[in-house]
């Protein structure tokens, strides 16, 4: 990557601040490249980003293959609705069928996580004639009404005031608490089947089997949120069928975040069973689907397939967990693939923002001991010992 020709990173700032709702705590970078793992400020300094803008760069940022297929369908059209065909359309959602859990055949496309889930809800609530919904304590599902009235986690509840009625609350990886809310009444069990922003929490194998014999015994839709888990992040493609989830496939999985390599889209995968109970009209939004997303979320699947990303994730993972064995300040590693938890023995907050001083950027969570990592799929052996041997340097100052 270029150095480039320091524009004036205080003026940014300043008219950032002047024109725009504050509404996130920020770091003082302005982001002004990226290639792969590396974020470029408008100041020079470089940045080892292994928190990938909130867990969408995971093919790294502007990967050629991705900016290659965005930039040939802008020139071929910008945008059309659903109301026609389009290649584009086509081929994103056969590709994404295609690296699906076999159950799941079918794609409903939107523009965001948030989008995704109220999406998600309202099939399940269609499917079964019923209207409550199971949440866990500890899981995030987004900030339109529905989808904040499903996050029992900190104070986003509150935030979404007045809530939409019919939302229960049932203790991640307890599948008792589960059984005592769950009833007849119930459309959907939905859940982040590893909790992100709660500190990187997952649960054993046997509570996603449980989760779907219950949901199978009693007629609900099980949801899984794989906004952040998602599209290769825990190291299969998705967490729906994997080992880690003792093979149980959702009725729905909702995604958004890598699956357009940073162009906005979201999505619900679904089975025949939940496909057969919608018709036309009964869901639908103006941008789903546009010809710009749809070729960003086949190029980021080609992507991850052709670089072989969900192999590295693996094999660098193992390498992250052997090389944090020398931190004793890390008490213990969460997750699985690179969403990962750092859990220390004391406050996360002064590593991240050590680290940040040393140009990496992390992430911090609702668990105050845990640092999140949530890098690009193409992170490398030589990054981590960067990061590893970073981290030892400041763990000791803090
Ligand atoms: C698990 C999960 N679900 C849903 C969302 C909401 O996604 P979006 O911000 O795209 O609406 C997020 C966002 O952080 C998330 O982490």
């Amino acid at each position: 990557m270029e150095p480039i020709a320091a524009t004036n990173p205080e003026e940014t700032i300043a008219r950032e601040e002047q024109f725009q709702l504050t509404t996130y705590k920020k770091m003082p970078i302005v982001a002004e490249r990226g290639e792969g793992v590396w974020v470029l400020a408008s100041n020079g300094d470089r940045y080892l980003d292994l928190y990938g803008g909130h867990a969408v760069a995971g093919t790294g940022h502007c990967h050629p293959h991705v900016v290659k297929a965005i930039r040939e369908q802008t020139e071929k059209l910008l945008f059309y609705s659903n109301l026609v065909y389009s290649e584009a359309r086509a081929r994103a959602a056969e590709k994404l069928v295609s690296v699906a859990p076999a159950l799941l055949t079918k794609a409903f496309f939107c523009n965001s996580g948030t989008e995704a889930n109220e999406n998600a809800m309202r099939m399940a609530r269609m499917a079964t004639g019923r209207e409550n919904i199971v949440t866990f304590s500890g899981g995030f599902h987004g900030r339109t009404a529905d989808a904040i009235s499903a996050t029992f986690l900190g104070r986003y509840r509150e935030i979404g005031k007045p809530n939409v009625p019919g939302h229960r609350e049932a203790d991640f990886g307890d599948i008792d608490s589960v059984r005592a809310v769950a009833d007849e009444s119930v459309a959907a069990i939905m859940l982040e089947p590893i909790q992100s922003m709660a500190g990187v929490r997952g649960a054993a194998p046997s509570f996603y089997r449980a989760l779907r014999e219950l949901c199978d015994e009693r007629g609900i839709v099980l949801i899984y949120d794989e906004v952040q888990t998602g599209v290769g992040r825990t190291g299969d493609w998705f967490f729906a069928g994997s080992d880690a989830s003792d093979g149980v496939v959702p009725d729905i999985v909702t995604l958004a975040k890598a699956l357009g390599s940073g162009v906005p889209v979201g999505a619900c995968l679904v089975t025949e069973r939940i496909a057969s109970h919608i018709k036309e009209n009964d869901l639908g939004t103006t941008f789903g689907g546009g010809m710009i997303a749809m070729a960003a979320v086949t190029a980021t699947l080609e992507a991850i397939e052709s670089d072989q990303m969900i192999e590295n994730v693996l094999t660098v993972e193992a390498y992250l967990r052997e090389r944090l064995k020398e931190v004793e300040q890390v008490v213990n590693v969460r997750g699985r693939g690179f969403l990962l938890g750092l859990e220390f023995a004391d406050k996360a907050k002064p590593v991240h923002e050590a680290l940040l001083k040393h140009k990496i950027i992390t992430g911090t969570s609702s668990d105050p001991k845990v640092l999140r990592l949530l890098p690009p799929l193409c992170l490398k052996r030589e990054e981590v010992d960067l990061f590893v041997e970073t981290l030892v340097q400041v763990v000791s100052k803090v």
